[in-house]
């Protein structure tokens, strides 16, 4: 019943006005180190997949073209009023991951910051930013992941069925999802409570 993506929408429209006081200062440094990892040239074209309310954009370069997009309207507006306070230019647009609308090929960089453990179906979130990247650019990914060498046990998985309505999943393994919508991981290490969270940089191949 719960995380579908109607109901990300719907709670995620709700969560819009409280999400900078949650989530502002506890990620900053995790999304600093992420967006550290990516190796930036002027000129660059960037799309932000579930953007939120634009915590990403203070840290990205100014001299690369910014598209943000995310499912909830409430959130694209916090994007489009955080961009004009920074006097950064930013395409803000209302989509689902699930079915980006841009063409094949078309991005040098995707960043999905904490949002493969909330969408229902990441594996089609992460085949459409495979799609829409160009050969061997980059995926930067940020988020909380089980360990990929063993699978969520009992506890976890009952745990999940409370966090994954109200906020997240806590039972997805980064490197199986990755590597099955085809990239190549070149830069997996821990930023955050331990190994919760992990920062992943990978290569469209
Ligand atoms: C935990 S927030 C992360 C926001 C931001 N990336 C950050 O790092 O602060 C998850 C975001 O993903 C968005 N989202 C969830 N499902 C989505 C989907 N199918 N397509 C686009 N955005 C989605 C939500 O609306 C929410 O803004």
């Amino acid at each position: 019943m719960f995380n579908t993506t109607g109901w990300n929408r719907l709670r995620y429209n709700l969560y819009a006005p409280v999400y900078d006081a949650v989530a502002e200062r506890a990620f900053r440094r995790a999304r600093r180190e992420a967006l550290g990892q990516v190796n930036w040239q002027p000129g660059m074209r960037v799309l932000l997949v579930g953007a939120g309310t634009g915590l990403d954009l203070p840290w990205l370069p100014r001299d690369v073209e910014i598209h943000a997009t995310d499912l909830a309207p409430a959130m694209v507006k916090r994007i489009a009023k955080r961009a004009e306070s920074l006097g950064m230019d930013v395409q803000a647009d209302t989509m689902d991951a699930e079915r980006l609308e841009y063409p094949d090929d078309h991005f040098d960089v995707v960043v999905m910051h904490l949002i493969l453990a909330v969408m229902p179906d990441p594996e089609r979130g992460l085949m459409e930013a495979h799609r829409v990247l160009k050969p061997h650019a980059q995926l930067c990914v940020m988020d909380k992941f089980q360990a990929d060498d063993e699978p969520a046990g009992l506890a976890r998985r009952a745990l999940n069925e409370l966090t994954s309505a109200i906020a997240t999943d806590i039972t997805r393994q980064a490197r199986p999802l990755l590597e099955t919508a085809g990239f190549a991981i070149e830069v997996d290490r821990p930023v955050m409570m331990g190994s919760l969270f992990r920062a992943l940089l990978a290569r469209a191949v």
